[in-house]
C-alpha cells in the first residue's frame, strides 16, 4: 500500500479495496488530519506511528512513540515458539518474554497456545502501555503479566520457574546507531542499542536463563545479521544447553536460535 493508502484506511477504518469501491468523501476534519499524518510523514515518522498500529502475525499491535515497531523478522520467532510449545506433550505453559516492547511476542504466542501464560518484561513504561493495552485489545489481558523492570535484576529476584525464556533484545552496536535511516531512528535507543559489539545482553540472558528455565525449557532468542557464530559460541561457553539449532528468516538470514536447558544443569 502506498502511504496515503495506509494513511486512509488507519484513518477510515477501512480496507484498501473499499477505498476504490466505495471512494470515501472526506469531512473537514479527515482532510485536516489526512494532511497531518502526511506532514509527520515527511518530517520522517514511521508510517505505523503515524497510523496508530501495526500486524504482527495476522494480529492488531498498536504502537506509537517510544515503542519499537514489531518487524516481519521477529514473526519467524513467535511462529517457530508455537510450533515448538505445541508439540512438546506439556499441556501447560508458562514464558518469559524479556524486552517485550509492545508485547507483540506474548501476545500472538499466548493467543495461540490456550494454556498458556506470560510475563512480559521491559525496563520502558512507556512501552509497558502499548504491551498491556494490545494483550487487553487482542482478549489475552488476564493471561500476560506486564512487569517494569531491569532484566539484569529480574532474573535473580523472581521465584518463578518458565517453560520459556524468549527474547528480542538490542543487538545493534552503539555506534551503527546513527547510521541507521532517518524513520529507525525515531524509535527508542534503548530498543535498539546493544553495546559496543550488540551482544551485551546475549552475554547476560544465555547465562541468566539457566536459572529460571524448568529443566528441558526452551529458549529463543534473535539475533542481527552476522551475529550467529558468536551466539553459538555463547551457548557452548555456558553449556548446559541441548538441541541448539538456528533458524532463518524469510530472506534467507540466520536469525533465531533456539536450544534447550539441559537436565545435567543443577
Ligand atoms: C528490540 S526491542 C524488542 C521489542 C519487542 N519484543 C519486539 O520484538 O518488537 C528490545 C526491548 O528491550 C527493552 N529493554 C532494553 N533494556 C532492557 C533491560 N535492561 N531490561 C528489560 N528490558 C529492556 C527495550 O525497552 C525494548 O522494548
Amino acid at each position: 500500500m502506498t502511504d496515503e493508502e495506509l494513511f486512509l484506511t488507519a484513518l477510515l477504518g477501512c480496507t484498501r479495496s473499499e477505498l476504490y469501491t466505495h471512494p470515501p468523501t472526506l469531512t473537514e476534519e479527515q482532510k485536516l488530519e489526512l494532511e497531518r499524518m502526511k506532514w509527520r510523514r515527511a518530517a520522517g515518522d514511521p508510517v505505523q506511528y503515524i497510523c496508530g498500529f501495526t500486524e504482527f502475525l495476522g494480529h492488531r499491535i498498536e504502537v506509537g512513540t517510544g515503542v519499537l515497531i514489531p518487524r516481519p523478522e521477529t514473526e519467524v520467532l513467535a511462529d517457530e515458539v508455537i510450533r515448538e510449545l505445541k508439540t512438546d506433550g506439556q499441556g501447560e505453559h508458562f514464558i518469559l518474554d524479556i524486552g517485550t516492547g509492545s508485547g507483540c511476542l506474548p501476545v500472538a504466542i499466548v493467543k495461540a497456545l490456550p494454556n498458556c501464560r506470560a510475563v512480559a518484561l521491559d525496563i520502558s513504561a512507556e512501552a509497558l502501555v502499548f504491551a498491556r493495552r494490545n494483550a487487553i485489545i487482542n482478549g489475552v489481558g488476564s493471561r500476560i503479566e506486564c512487569v517494569k523492570r531491569d532484566v539484569f535484576w529480574f532474573v535473580d529476584e523472581t521465584s518463578h520457574r518458565f517453560d520459556a525464556v524468549i527474547s528480542n533484545p538490542p543487538y545493534i552496536p552503539t555506534f551503527m546507531l546513527e547510521r541507521l535511516p532517518e524513520d529507525v531512528r525515531k524509535e527508542p535507543a534503548s530498543a535498539l542499542d546493544g553495546g559496543p559489539d550488540g551482544l551485551h545482553f546475549y552475554r547476560y540472558i544465555i547465562p541468566a536463563a539457566q536459572r529460571v528455565l524448568k529443566t528441558g525449557g526452551l529458549i529463543a532468542l534473535e539475533f542481527g545479521d552476522g551475529q550467529r557464530k558468536e551466539l553459538e559460541n555463547l551457548f557452548a561457553q555456558t553449556g548446559g544447553w541441548d538441541k541448539i539449532r538456528i533458524i532463518k528468516d524469510n530472506a534467507g538470514k540466520s536469525r533465531v536460535i533456539m536450544a534447550r536447558r539441559s537436565a545435567a544443569v543443577s
